[in-house]
């Protein structure tokens, strides 16, 4: 069994949609094994996103992440990461396949309403960044 580390982003926890997000979760028969609500420190969000320190976003991604309250998720499937990555769709709405979390619930690509690891490395780091 694989992990991957989710996160339920500012803009859908503001917008009341942890239900809505974790039901899609459970239907595609990801196993929830550990759930907590935070309000992301900056520096643990400049930890986290530390990999685009560089890019011209990362202020307001880190100002965003920071803004409100998450739902951190780490989820257990086989194949857990790519399944979890398609789940999501693509970081811009726009972009993103039908039936995809982004593409139902992503205002636009900056407040995408959820995070996934993208590789076993970094749900390795992102599980330990997140819960220890
Ligand atoms: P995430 O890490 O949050 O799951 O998103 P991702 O892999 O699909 O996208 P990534 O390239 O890792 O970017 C991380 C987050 O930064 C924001 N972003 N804004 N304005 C922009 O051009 C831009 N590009 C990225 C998004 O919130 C993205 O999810
Ligand atoms: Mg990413």
């Amino acid at each position: 069994m694989e992990k991957t580390l989710a996160i339920i982003k500012p803009d859908a926890t503001e917008r009341n949609l942890i239900g809505d997000i974790i039901k899609m979760i459970e239907m595609n028969n990801f196993k929830l094994k550990r759930i907590n609500s935070v309000h992301m420190t900056v520096s643990i969000a400049e930890e986290f996103y530390a990999m685009h320190s560089e890019k011209p976003f990362f202020k307001s991604l880190v100002d965003y992440m920071t803004s409100g309250m998450v739902v951190v998720l780490e989820l257990e499937k086989n194949n857990a990461i790519e399944d979890f990555r398609k789940l999501i769709g693509k970081t811009n709405p726009e972009d993103a396949e039908e039936g995809t979390i982004r593409k139902k619930f992503a205002i636009d690509k900056s407040h995408n309403s959820i995070h996934g690891s993208d590789s076993l490395e970094s749900a390795n780091r992102e599980i330990s960044i997140l819960f220890g």
